[in-house]
C-alpha cells in the first residue's frame, strides 16, 4: 500500500482530461497535477526546450511526494519521456502508447488518422507505437497547430467547430475509420470533433487507456492507496490561475475546483 498521491503534468489545462479519467478509475487516489500554462504550447517548441521544461515539472512533482507520474501530454510523452524516465526512480507513463493500443484494437479497416500538434506529428511516435502492434495499419498524422490556443481561452463552439473543420479538411476524403485525439486538450472539444467526422469514425481518447494501464502498474507495484487514506486533489499552474480555475471547474464539473499559481523557481 502506497498512500502518497498520484502526479500528473501537461503544458496546460489538457491534462485535466487525464486527471478526470484517472478519478473516475481510482477514486481512492489523491492526484496532484501541475499545468505548465505560462510555457504553452509546447507543441510548436525543440525537443531540448521541452525536455528542461518537463523536467521541472516532474521536479515539482517529485517535491509533492508523488509515487508515479503521468505524463498527461502527448507532446512531452514524445520528446522528453524517454529522456526523464531515465533520471528518475518513480514510474513515468506516457499517453501515446496506450492511445496507440487503443487505435489498434479498434481500427478495422486498418487505417487510423492522429491528429495532435507539430511536434508529436512530426515525432511519428503514434506511427511507430501503432505499427509496432501491427504492421499492416495505415497511420496518418496531422498537426492541427490551431486547437490549443483556443481550447485555452475556452473560446465557443462554434469557433472551435470551424477549427475543427478546417483542420480535419485535409484528410476529410480519407478512408479511416478510428480516428485517435493526440492532444490530451482536445477531448474538451471531443462534441465537436464529432460533428466533423463521418459517423463511422471511432474516435480515441488515450485517456481512457492510460487511466487502465496505470492501475494496472498499480495493482502490479502494489501502489495503491490504503482504505480509508484520505483523498485529496491539488492543482498548480504556472500560469493566470483564474483562467485555469474557469475551465477546470466547468471540465471538471467541481465548483471546488481551485488551482494555485505556482512561479518558476518552486
Ligand atoms: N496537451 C498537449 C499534448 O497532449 C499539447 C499542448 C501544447 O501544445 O502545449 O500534446
Amino acid at each position: 500500500m502506497d498512500n502518497r498521491p498520484i502526479g500528473l503534468l501537461d503544458s496546460g489545462v489538457g491534462g485535466l482530461t487525464v486527471v478526470k479519467k484517472v478519478m473516475q478509475k481510482m477514486p481512492r487516489e489523491s492526484t496532484v497535477f501541475i499545468g505548465d500554462n505560462a510555457h504553452i504550447p509546447y507543441g510548436d517548441k525543440s525537443r531540448e526546450e521541452i525536455i528542461k521544461l518537463t523536467r521541472q515539472s516532474v521536479k515539482f512533482l517529485l517535491s509533492k511526494n508523488v509515487k508515479l507520474i503521468i505524463f498527461a501530454c502527448n507532446t512531452a510523452t514524445a520528446a522528453a519521456m524517454a529522456t526523464i524516465q531515465q533520471e528518475v526512480d518513480q514510474p513515468i507513463i506516457g499517453v501515446i502508447q496506450s492511445g496507440s493500443l487503443a487505435a489498434a484494437k479498434t481500427t478495422k479497416n486498418k487505417h487510423v488518422a492522429v491528429v495532435g500538434t507539430q511536434v508529436t506529428a512530426a515525432s511519428h511516435a503514434y506511427q511507430q507505437e501503432i505499427k509496432f502492434r501491427d504492421s499492416k495499419v495505415k497511420v496518418t498524422e496531422l498537426a492541427a497547430p490551431k486547437l490549443v490556443p483556443l481550447i485555452e481561452r475556452d473560446a465557443d463552439y462554434d469557433t472551435c467547430l470551424q477549427a475543427v473543420k478546417e483542420t480535419l479538411a485535409p484528410i476529410q476524403e480519407q478512408e479511416f475509420d478510428t480516428l485517435i485525439l493526440g492532444c490530451t486538450h482536445y477531448p474538451i472539444i471531443r462534441d465537436e470533433f464529432r460533428q466533423v467526422l463521418d459517423k463511422r469514425v471511432q474516435i480515441i481518447d488515450p485517456a481512457d487507456q492510460v487511466a487502465q494501464y496505470t492501475y494496472n502498474v498499480m495493482q502490479r507495484d502494489n501502489l495503491f492507496s490504503a482504505p480509508g487514506a484520505p483523498i485529496r486533489h491539488e492543482y498548480y499552474t504556472t500560469g493566470d490561475a483564474a483562467m485555469v480555475n474557469e475551465l477546470g471547474r466547468n471540465f471538471l464539473g467541481d465548483p471546488e475546483f481551485n488551482a494555485r499559481h505556482i512561479s518558476e523557481e518552486e
